[in-house]
């Protein structure tokens, strides 16, 4: 891939781990100024560290924020605001799977914490950076869903369970948040229409998660991952398609796609594709996201 990124502003949630971090290592190789946006400053100024030697980019820098945190959330636009210019592409790669999970937990905002961190703060951090992201036109959104979703073929949004009210498990809230990248990524795509900002939506495959982020959970569960661990790709292979929706001229005004790890779109389950529910997601989001119409 030899883009010239060195114009570009970009922004990737979770980049001091596995697919961010090497989709961060990749851009910042290209030339991006690449904005590391991290709950831990210390797992944060580690990767910063490594990516910066890596790239031999002085162009990295993190700035702290907790996804599952409304407040967290606009102090880290605010502050990117007063800080830079243009936003040119944002990547929402951060998510929470924790399996500790035994039942829903609510954040500070009242929102199940799974569903607080993988799709209402996407919504309210994309929303609060949409003015930046117009002005900076040609943009690019980029969101992050999951190939499992395949396993869930009849899911569809549970208005009635958005905080796990009804039922709770880490993996459905996970599937549950997912689906809700994918709808929301094809609703705004539509919304944005003529606007120059572009959404699309990555549907990451398995993925290698290497050993240092599954010390804390059991060991019959380690044993599963290591299994998966021997079908799976490595995170820079999953990153290039991070790395293609966010640079390639191809793509740039392709907007409302799924795309697998090979940069093909494909089809999202059938739910999906209902426009009734987008409407309906959307307003329960800018409810929970504490944003008014
Ligand atoms: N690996 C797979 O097989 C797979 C499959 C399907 C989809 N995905 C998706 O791919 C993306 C990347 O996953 P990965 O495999 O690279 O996982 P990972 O190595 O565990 O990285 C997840 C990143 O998200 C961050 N994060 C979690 N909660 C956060 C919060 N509240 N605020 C800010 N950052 C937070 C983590 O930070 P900390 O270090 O602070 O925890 C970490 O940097 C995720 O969206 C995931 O759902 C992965």
């Amino acid at each position: 891939m030899a883009y010239n990124l060195d114009q570009k502003t970009i922004i990737v949630t979770g980049a001091n781990s596995g697919i961010g971090k090497a989709a961060a290592r990749q851009l910042a190789s290209l030339g991006a100024r690449v904005i590391l946006a991290c709950r831990s400053a210390e797992r944060g100024a580690q990767a910063v560290a490594e990516i910066q030697q890596i790239s031999s980019s002085n162009k990295v820098e993190l700035m702290l924020v907790d996804m599952s945190s409304q407040q967290s959330i606009r102090q880290f636009v605010g502050e990117f605001i007063k800080r830079f210019p243009r936003l040119d592409v944002l990547i929402h790669n951060a998510a929470n799977f924790d399996h500790t999970l035994k039942k829903p937990i609510l954040t500070a905002d009242g929102v199940e914490t799974i569903f607080a961190t993988n799709h209402v703060g996407v919504f309210l951090m994309t929303q609060l950076l949409l003015d930046t992201m117009k002005a900076s036109a040609p943009s690019r959104i980029i969101t992050v869903a999951s190939k499992g979703l395949i396993t869930y073929p009849f899911l569809d949004l549970e208005l009635d369970n958005l905080n796990g009210e009804r039922k709770f498990s880490t993996q459905h809230a996970y599937y549950h948040s997912k689906l809700a990248q994918v709808m929301y990524t094809f609703a705004l795509a539509e919304k944005l229409k003529g606007s120059g900002v572009t959404v699309n939506c990555v549907r990451v495959t398995n993925v290698a998660i290497p050993d240092d982020r599954l010390t804390h959970l059991p060991g019959w569960l380690r044993a599963i991952y290591n299994i998966k661990r021997s079908m799976s790709i490595t995170p820079e292979r999953q990153a290039e398609t991070y790395v293609y929706l966010a640079a390639d001229p191809a793509v740039q005004s392709i907007t409302g796609g799924y795309w697998d790890e090979h940069n093909r779109q494909v089809r999202a389950n059938k739910n999906a594709y209902n426009q009734d529910t987008w409407k309906k997601l959307w307003e329960a989001s800018q409810r929970l996201a504490g944003l008014s119409g």
